[in-house]
């Protein structure tokens, strides 16, 4: 593992890359990461840096946001088929339809979405930014794709909107329910329980917390409580425990595991390196449409 960092760290000076990872990748890739953080937190990075080559150690819609941001880069996704089947419920198609029954309504689209779905938006937005986004907008109804739940999340937190939702869920998130929440609360009455919003409505209200990766993380590492519950994926849990040490950190349910975003292997990102692959491209005229709605969003925020 350690003669592999090396190699990865000396394939990077020669091709002038950067390895960003996001809060949910394997330790080892977290480790052998430039930067680390949440979707938002990783676009504005994609947006600024100064390297040749990406290498995005997500899944597929993160990398294509990086290469919208930056067309003159090259951008690699270590595994080429670490997708995001949130973002497969919703379509460019279903998105124009939408739009023909709520003419006047913008489009919200979740970052976790196609290049096409955000070609088709008004902005994008992400967890940390979403209740932001919706606010900023003047219209009173608004689409929100592709993830209900973030959508209910942001409907209760902002004033006088009327928010249209596809039904779209994280398979992951949506493994929680609210029983998780009252037994372990029953365990461990001492602990604050920090959540994503894309877990249903119920878990979020039964929830001390919710907001993004590293939302999360920065909540647990201020606060003076002893014991936390992590109600997202298990990376978040694992990066908590090693810097965490004199604090208790479990997870809220087994099942939160991403199996994709737990395909890239510090391999993969060796080999990604080395091979220069796999080149993320999208297409010219759905980018150039996209990177509006990725733009107004950094904006925004
Ligand atoms: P964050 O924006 O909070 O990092 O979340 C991304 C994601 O895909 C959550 O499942």
């Amino acid at each position: 593992m350690v003669e592999l960092k090396k190699e990865i760290d000396k394939l990077k000076r020669e091709h002038n890359a950067v390895i960003l990872a996001h809060n949910y990748q394997l330790d080892e890739v977290q480790d052998a990461a430039d930067h680390v953080g949440d979707s938002l937190y990783l676009s504005n990075i994609a947006a600024k840096t100064d390297c040749e080559v990406i290498v995005f150690c997500g899944v597929r819609f993160m990398a294509e946001t990086a290469k919208i941001l930056s067309p003159d880069k090259v951008v690699l996704l270590p595994e080429m088929d670490a997708g995001c089947p949130l973002a497969d419920t919703v379509t460019g198609s279903d998105v124009r339809n939408l739009k023909r029954q709520h003419p006047k309504s913008p489009v919200v689209c979740y970052v976790n979405s196609s290049s096409e779905v955000k070609a088709e938006s008004d902005i994008c937005c992400t967890s940390a930014n979403a209740v932001k986004v919706v606010a900023s907008l003047p219209e009173r109804k608004v689409i929100f794709v592709p993830d209900a739940n973030l959508g209910n999340y942001v409907a209760k937190h902002v004033v006088g909107k009327e928010l249209v939702f596809w039904d779209g869920v994280c398979n992951t998130h949506a493994k929680v329910q609210p029983g998780d929440i009252y037994l372990m609360k029953e365990k461990y009455p001492e602990a604050k329980i920090l959540v994503h919003p894309e877990c249903s409505p119920d878990v979020v209200e039964a929830a001390d917390f919710a907001g993004s990766t590293s939302e999360i993380i920065r909540y647990a590492e201020s606060s003076t409580a002893r014991t936390f519950i992590i109600g997202t994926e298990v990376g978040v849990l694992c990066q908590l425990r090693s810097t965490q040490t004199q604090k208790q950190i479990f997870l809220l349910h087994p099942g939160l595991v991403c199996p994709n975003m737990k395909k890239t292997r510090l391999q993969s990102v060796y080999d990604a390196l080395l091979n220069k692959r796999y080149k993320i491209q999208v297409e010219e005229s759905v980018a150039e449409k996209a990177k509006q709605a990725i733009t107004r969003m950094l904006e925004v925020v």
